[in-house]
């Protein structure tokens, strides 16, 4: 399947699965050797972590908690317009390593928001683990300690990646045809 239509837009076949799981192998390999003897606590981020949360904890073989956390947004008073919360963290997390499993960092903006958010809980650190990575829309100065694959800025759906709810369950990732 080389293009799918989902709602109005087309899409055309960009990552496969096998090049996602490849990078996103790498990564769980340098978790494994960091962060053996640190006691982590995964918090992905829901909807869009699903698949890469699931591929990557599965070749992660250290000792370790996984939790899922989804990021709420409604509209608030501030500058943006928009707040968005952390909602779903059951764990303790002072004194803690704590590693953010997300999808996508596009702007920067959720990231960065997370992680003044679980700061305020005293975590021991906070390392990042995102499956991709748009350099060029990046916005806000945050600290990315794994990255799987970077991209080009360009709209993408698929491996948990969402248009509009729709397209996360393709096992393939597809860019959006211009
Ligand atoms: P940021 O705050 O701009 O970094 O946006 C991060 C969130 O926007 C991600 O967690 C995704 O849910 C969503 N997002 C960013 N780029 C894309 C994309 O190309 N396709 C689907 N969702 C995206
Ligand atoms: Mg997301």
């Amino acid at each position: 399947m080389k293009t799918v239509k989902i709602k109005d837009k087309e899409f055309e076949l960009f990552l496969t699965q096998d090049v996602i799981e490849k990078a996103v192998a790498d990564v769980a390999e340098k978790l494994n050797e960091d962060l053996a003897d640190k006691d982590p606590l995964f918090i992905c981020v829901l909807n869009g972590s699903f698949m890469f949360a699931s591929e990557l904890m599965k070749r992660v073989t250290i000792a370790s908690e996984v939790s899922f956390v989804k990021m709420s947004s409604y509209k608030g008073i501030s500058s943006s317009g928009k707040i968005k919360e952390i909602y779903g963290l059951e764990e303790d997390i002072k004194e803690r390593t704590v590693v953010i499993v997300e999808d996508i960092v596009d702007t920067g903006y959720t990231m960065s928001l997370m992680i003044d958010q679980l700061l305020c809980d005293e975590p021991k650190e906070i390392l990042v683990a995102t499956m991709l990575l748009k350099p060029d829309a990046l916005k806000q100065e945050v600290r990315l300690d794994y990255v799987a694959l970077e991209i080009p800025n360009d709209f993408i759906v698929g491996y948990g990646l969402d248009y509009d709810g729709y397209g996360r369950n393709l096992p393939d990732i597809y860019k959006i045809k211009l």
